[in-house]
């Protein structure tokens, strides 16, 4: 047993000896070390053994052990060290290696420079939920049901269990607009707020129709907030978004919830109002719904309309992002294209 033992012991110290790298240490620890290895073996083995041999064999065996243990340990961390430094290039010129980082989405990038330019004028920003009812969605906004402004903005509707009335139905909401009855609901008036978000539409989808896009929608309500203030607010979004030289046109336009309703466009920034193709050749773009809210959406809002008045816009922000960055179809926003998100 004491020759077999020295025999393995003179083995792998010449093993030791030899080694060059990491790699056949590893192999030599698998070989003796490991559980099913020569040396662990072989100390199993001692068990069997009766009481005297194990008393003679046992206390060198250990002390064997230790010894390889030891020595091992020290080779592999003078090798561990060796290829370690092997793998500094000599060059500490050399670039390091890039992280790659993430980004922000485009729409986002434009929802933040709003939100900026907005609290600067003293503007809250809300939020409400993209599950709304029927009531705020429409019935509030002055289009009651079978309303027939209520087929320009079809959507996707959501059975509610607990529904009683119509009005409890739920929809995802198709603007931003119900957001201005809570916000009136809960911070009553004078109120400035903006609230951007997500809505959805039944469309038939192509390069410039998505069933998922973005809008924001502004408010501001007071003792006698009017159409100039509209005007001026409309002006200097446009000239903070597409540059100085940039002009508002208001033309009259049909929402059941402002009245007078208008729609908002600037001066085409691709050809300064010339005409070219992205303003189909008209020298203006249309970018925003606008007017002075209805004293009925005031009214569901919980403010008495004759005590107060406001403005209402929904500028729509993925037509903004489309605009800004030249992108020629909605569809690449939702795509998760990292091609097309690496960009911004
Ligand atoms: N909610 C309208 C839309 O989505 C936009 C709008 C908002 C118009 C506020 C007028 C006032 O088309």
């Amino acid at each position: 047993m004491k020759e077999k033992l020295q025999e393995m012991r003179q083995e792998v110290l010449k093993k030791l000896q030899e080694v060059k790298n990491v790699e056949a240490i590893k192999e030599i620890e698998l070989k003796y070390f490991s559980r099913k290895g020569e040396l662990s073996t072989f100390l199993r083995g001692l068990k069997d053994l009766s009481l005297d041999l194990k008393k003679e064999v046992g206390g060198l065996a250990n002390q064997v052990k230790k010894e390889l243990e030891d020595k091992l340990l020290e080779i592999k961390t003078e090798f561990l060290h060796k290829e370690g430094q092997a793998n500094i290039p000599d060059d500490l010129t050399l670039p390091g290696k890039i992280l790659t980082r993430g980004g922000l989405h485009p729409i986002t990038i434009i929802q933040q420079e709003i939100e900026d330019l907005f609290i600067s004028l003293g503007f809250m920003v809300l939020d409400g939920p993209e599950l709304e009812s029927d009531y705020f969605n429409f019935t509030a906004l002055n289009i009651p049901p079978l309303h027939p402004a209520r087929d320009m903005q079809d959507t996707f509707y959501v059975f509610n269990p607990q529904k009683k009335i119509q009005d409890l139905d739920l929809v995802m909401r198709t603007h931003t607009s119900p957001a201005q009855i809570r916000a009136m609901k809960k911070y009553g008036a004078p109120l400035k707020a903006i609230i951007p978000g997500r809505c959805f539409r039944n469309e038939a989808t192509d390069a410039r129709h998505e069933h998922t896009f973005y809008q924001f929608e502004g408010l501001m309500i007071g003792n006698n907030i009017n159409f100039s203030n509209l005007k001026s607010i409309l002006e200097l979004v446009g000239k903070k978004l597409f540059g100085e030289n940039t002009n508002l046109r208001m033309r009259p336009k049909f929402y059941p919830f402002v009245e007078p309703g208008n729609n908002g466009e600037y001066t085409c920034f691709l050809c300064s109002g010339k005409g070219c193709r992205v303003c189909k050749q008209s020298g203006w773009l249309e970018i925003v719904g606008a007017g002075l809210i209805h004293p009925s959406v005031l009214l569901a809002g919980g403010l008495d309309p004759s005590k107060y008045s406001g403005l209402a816009f929904g500028f729509g922000l993925t037509r903004l992002a489309m605009l800004k960055y030249g992108i020629n179809d909605v569809r690449f926003f939702n795509s998760g294209d990292l091609k097309f998100l690496e960009q911004f």
